[in-house]
């Protein structure tokens, strides 16, 4: 199993966000998340990319548990084996396009040459073939959505996190994104969570988790 949490629990001083969340995800299953707004999915995304600490239970992945790594080894962990798409696309402004995507290589120790040609391949493979060199201002929010998920995958994942990537988007732009997201998990294997309020969202995925303070549960099982 690619990532396992048992029995997790999260609080902000006195307030409980959840607890008692606990799922499985294997390589190549594309899960939705869904819950009301502010019971904790942005957070549970980020106790999972070792980017927050939970207070309790356990969140194995790829092996190693998490709570066991100090911030360090927690981040050579995750630039390894997580890619995350973020809620509001957390582009960087200041740098194009292509070197957007090619960072999460640079940052493991790939040449800057060899990190700009996969981050071109990367950028071909969600549509976006040509545009590197542009600055994302020079981007439409769907294409920089789509720059997010290039990035979150460059360096082939086994796991893909991600937050509610279609909420800024019209339904047509939405679509084209959830299936280069689809096709990504498809073709590569890994698995993806995929954080969203849209049905439509939900329905393509495998099966649908829902998280609630007092848990997650089986909400839905595709065909
Ligand atoms: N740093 C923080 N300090 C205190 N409380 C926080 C912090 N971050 C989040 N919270 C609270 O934790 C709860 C969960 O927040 P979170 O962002 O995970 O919700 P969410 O399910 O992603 O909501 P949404 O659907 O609106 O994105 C909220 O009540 C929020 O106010
Ligand atoms: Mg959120």
């Amino acid at each position: 199993m690619l990532l396992q949490i048992q029995n997790l629990a999260k609080r902000y001083g006195e307030s409980s966000v959840f607890r008692d969340v606990s799922l499985s995800l294997a390589g190549g299953e594309f899960v939705a998340l869904v819950g009301e707004s502010g019971v904790g999915k942005s957070t549970l995304l980020n106790c999972i990319a070792g980017l927050d600490r939970a207070d309790a239970g356990r969140i194995v992945l790829a092996g190693t548990e998490l709570a066991t790594l100090d911030d360090d080894a927690c981040a050579r962990l995750r630039r390894v084996h997580v890619g995350f798409v973020f809620q509001a696309f957390h582009v960087l402004p200041h740098l194009p396009v292509a070197e957007n995507v090619a960072l999460p290589l640079w940052l493991a120790g790939v040449g800057r040459t060899d990190g700009l040609a996969r981050a071109e391949a990367a950028l071909a493979a969600v549509g976006l073939q040509g545009l590197g060199a542009r600055w994302p201002a020079q981007l439409s929010g769907g294409q920089l959505q789509r720059v997010a998920i290039a990035r979150a995958v460059v360096h082939r994942p086994q796991l893909i996190l991600a937050d509610e990537p279609t909420g800024n988007l019209d339904p047509g732009t939405a679509a084209v994104v959830l299936e280069v997201l689809r096709r990504e998990v498809r073709e590569t294997g890994a698995a993806c969570l995929l954080v969203t309020h849209s049905a439509t969202a939900a329905a393509m995925a495998d099966r649908t988790l829902h998280l609630t303070p007092e848990g997650t549960s089986a909400l839905t099982v595709a065909a």
